[in-house]
């Protein structure tokens, strides 16, 4: 049984449909990039996965149970967290704030809470030094490591990541790569990150499926990704 399955999804905004036709399985322990260009539906996928916009069509199942029309806040109580396009924290409140709220929908004890919060801070140390400092002083690097440790507070065994080194400088997102594969091998952990630039993505991942207009028209393996002159050219630049 796949950890997330997909079966002929079809979603949009209000009547419109962006995702057309998508059929997708997902294992445990995968590492997945999706790649496609602006617009492709990337991050509308996403939405779908967790919740955060209907379905016109089709069933969403994780770890064989149904997920179609469970709202956004159990689907992260089952285990699937989204580090959101464009990071959206709350600039007034604390770095320490934002993780709290990360764990709260998985309702953890006293002490997990305290080891979950030493993970977070041993990944991302940065974020112990400024745990008091609001998310409206944080640097961009330091802003997407905050959203990152906030989805990693409901201790997720699906992480979706939606352009986590979109406007970030390349230190930064290399440390934040760096994060990732710490935490991929670390095991018990999923993931599918979106990526419009794919270098960085790729060293991370096993798995890459290609989106254009709302559909998967790929999906395999990086090596042949790799090995494809004109996927290279289209999506390596
Ligand atoms: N909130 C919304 N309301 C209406 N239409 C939307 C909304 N968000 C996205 N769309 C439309 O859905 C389509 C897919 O958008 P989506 O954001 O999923 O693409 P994407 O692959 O994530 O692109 P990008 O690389 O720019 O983030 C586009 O035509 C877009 O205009
Ligand atoms: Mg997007």
């Amino acid at each position: 049984m796949a950890l997330l399955e997909l079966r002929d999804v079809q979603a949009g905004y209000g009547p419109v449909s962006v995702l057309r036709d998508v059929n997708l399985a997902i294992e445990a322990d995968e590492v997945v990039a999706i790649l496609g260009a602006n617009g492709a539906g990337k991050s509308t996928l996403m939405r779908a996965i967790v919740g955060l916009i209907p379905l016109q069509h089709g069933a969403i199942f994780f770890q064989g149970r149904e997920l179609t029309r469970m709202s956004a806040a159990e689907r992260v109580g089952h285990g699937i967290a989204l580090v959101p396009e464009g990071r959206m924290l709350f600039p007034p409140l604390t770095v320490l704030d934002h993780l709290l709220l990360g764990s709260n929908p998985s309702r953890p004890s006293r002490a997990e809470l305290d080891e979950r919060l030493q993970r977070i801070f041993t990944l991302f140390p940065v974020l112990q030094e400024r745990r008091e400092a609001t998310a409206a002083v944080l640097s961009g690097g330091q802003q997407q490591m905050l959203a990152i440790a906030r989805a990693l507070m409901s201790r997720p065994s699906l992480l979706l990541l939606d352009e986590p080194s979109m406007g970030i400088a390349p230190k930064l997102r290399r440390d934040i790569y760096a994060a990732l594969g710490q935490l991929v091998s670390s095991g018990g952990l999923t993931v599918v990150v979106v990526e419009q630039d794919a270098s960085l993505a790729l060293r991370l991942v096993k798995r890459v499926l290609l989106m254009q207009g709302g559909r998967i028209v790929r999906d395999g393996s990086v090596d042949a990704f790799r090995s494809s002159e004109s996927l290279q050219r289209a999506y390596l630049g």
